[in-house]
């Protein structure tokens, strides 16, 4: 069984001569395979306390499908906006969901324009890698994840079989560096264990929180979306097991209307942010790739060496780590939707479907391209085209061989 599906999956991975090389160890979906991995899954909350510029802890939820002024209208969003700063010029990268939660980790989603079952491959460093290599620990929450490490496509709710648990909106588990490694899958956990760990005081430093297909306003709206992050954040602005130094960021995937530009909301809010700063707004550019530039510029880790290395750091974070925001010029700004796609390996229909090469060369605030990255990277000769800039690429002005002409 195992085996035709891998054969199935390489055969389903493009051109590229890529071998899948995901564990699949925990794909299976069944109701009994689940059971019986549920049993043996192991489960870890390594902990670490490595001193940031701005911030110790940080912890991103992220919401589903919903335009920037819908959300910053919502009553909840509203009040958790005056409890931080409000985002008010901030993006995602395309559409739709699954190539979002991959750039937010990975730097890139490598032509990525659905939400099938991708594997991305080994080669591939995320943030989790330079977190690991600083000693920073992390870990993911995943509302209704059925155990540890799982790695099926979705999990349905086993009473009402009502979409609950998917796996387009898990961002570590897209990724074979982490699927091939059974202590990382320990550290990729449902929600439930978030209070556990909370408790037991063994958070991790980064974490990122995915509410189940209700909660996160993708099968409901952003009312419900809305509730469930008032509900889910309120008491822990007054936990201090939890605010230790912390940031929060929640945001959404994408924007809900594909015409327009892909504008989502972003609030910052936690015991990190300087009490001059609440209730203010920000209208620096930022996009997915933000989020990992503030994690390097914050802890001082080496890049990815790919749409990470440009991105503007939050300002709040900027203030401390001395990067300096750019502007995104208007009329570029005016030809970029970020609405698609452009070409790569994980395409539908790809006409170049190979992996860019990192960027080795960059550096960005004394920030190089990290070592093990390095080391994967130095002889491929795969094209790269990524450089220091918030002006990423989109599909609809997509780099130099990954355009769909
Ligand atoms: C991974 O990178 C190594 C080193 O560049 C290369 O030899 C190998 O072919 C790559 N594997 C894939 C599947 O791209
Ligand atoms: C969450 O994980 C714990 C520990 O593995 C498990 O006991 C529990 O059933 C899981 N809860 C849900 C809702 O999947
Ligand atoms: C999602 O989680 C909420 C609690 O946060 C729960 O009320 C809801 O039933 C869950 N959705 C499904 C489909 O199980
Ligand atoms: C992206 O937005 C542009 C401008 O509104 C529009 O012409 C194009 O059709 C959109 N692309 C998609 C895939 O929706
Ligand atoms: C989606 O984002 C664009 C900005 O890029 C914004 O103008 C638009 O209002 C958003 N959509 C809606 C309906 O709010």
């Amino acid at each position: 069984m195992r085996a035709s599906a891998a054969v199935l999956l390489a055969a389903a991975s493009s051109a590229s001569g890529a071998a899948v090389s995901a564990s699949l160890l925990y794909t299976a979906t069944a109701t009994n395979s689940v059971a019986a991995a549920a049993a043996t899954a192991n489960t870890r909350s390594p902990t670490s306390n490595v001193k940031g510029k701005a911030f110790d802890r940080l912890a991103i939820i992220w919401l589903e499908n919903t335009d920037y002024t819908m959300a910053a209208s919502d009553p909840n969003l509203a009040f958790l906006a005056t409890k931080g700063i409000k985002l008010t010029n901030n993006f995602g990268v395309t559409h739709p969901s699954e190539p979002n939660y991959a750039a937010a980790i990975g730097g890139d989603y490598f032509g990525m324009n659905n939400d099938n079952l991708n594997f991305i491959n080994k080669n591939i460093s995320t943030v989790i890698d330079l977190l690991e290599d600083a000693g920073i620990s992390w870990g993911e929450y995943q509302e209704d994840m059925p155990y540890s490490g799982f790695e099926g496509f979705a999990w349905l709710n086993q009473e009402t079989q009502a979409n609950d648990y998917v796996r387009k909106h898990n961002p570590a588990i897209l990724y074979d560096q982490n699927t091939n490694n059974l202590d990382r899958l320990a550290q990729i956990k449902n929600l439930t264990l978030f209070y556990e760990d909370l408790a037991a005081g063994t958070l991790p430093q980064w974490m990122f929180i995915t509410p189940n297909m209700t909660s996160d306003g993708h099968d409901t709206s952003v009312t419900v979306a809305g509730e469930w992050t008032r509900n889910f954040v309120e008491p822990l602005l007054d936990d201090d097991r939890f605010m230790q130094n912390t940031l929060v960021l929640i945001t959404f995937d994408e924007n809900a209307s594909y015409s327009i530009q892909n504008q989502v909301l972003g609030i910052l809010l936690g015991d990190a942010v300087p009490a001059e700063l609440v209730g203010t707004s920000d209208d620096n550019f930022y996009n997915h790739y933000s989020e990992i530039a503030t994690v390097e510029a914050n802890w001082g880790l080496p890049t990815l060496g790919r749409w990470d290395v440009g991105a503007n750091v939050y300002q709040v974070v900027a203030d401390k780590t001395g990067d300096a925001l750019r502007t995104y010029n208007a009329d570029d700004m005016a030809k970029h939707y970020y609405n698609l796609s452009y070409d790569g390996v994980f395409n539908s229909a790809p006409h170049f479907p190979v992996y860019p090469k990192p960027n080795l060369c960059l550096e960005h605030n004394g920030r190089q391209v990290s070592n093990g990255v390095k080391k994967i990277w130095s002889g491929n000769k795969n094209p790269s085209y990524y450089h220091d800039t918030i002006e990423v690429n989109d599909g609809l002005n997509p780099p130099y061989r990954y355009g769909f002409k």
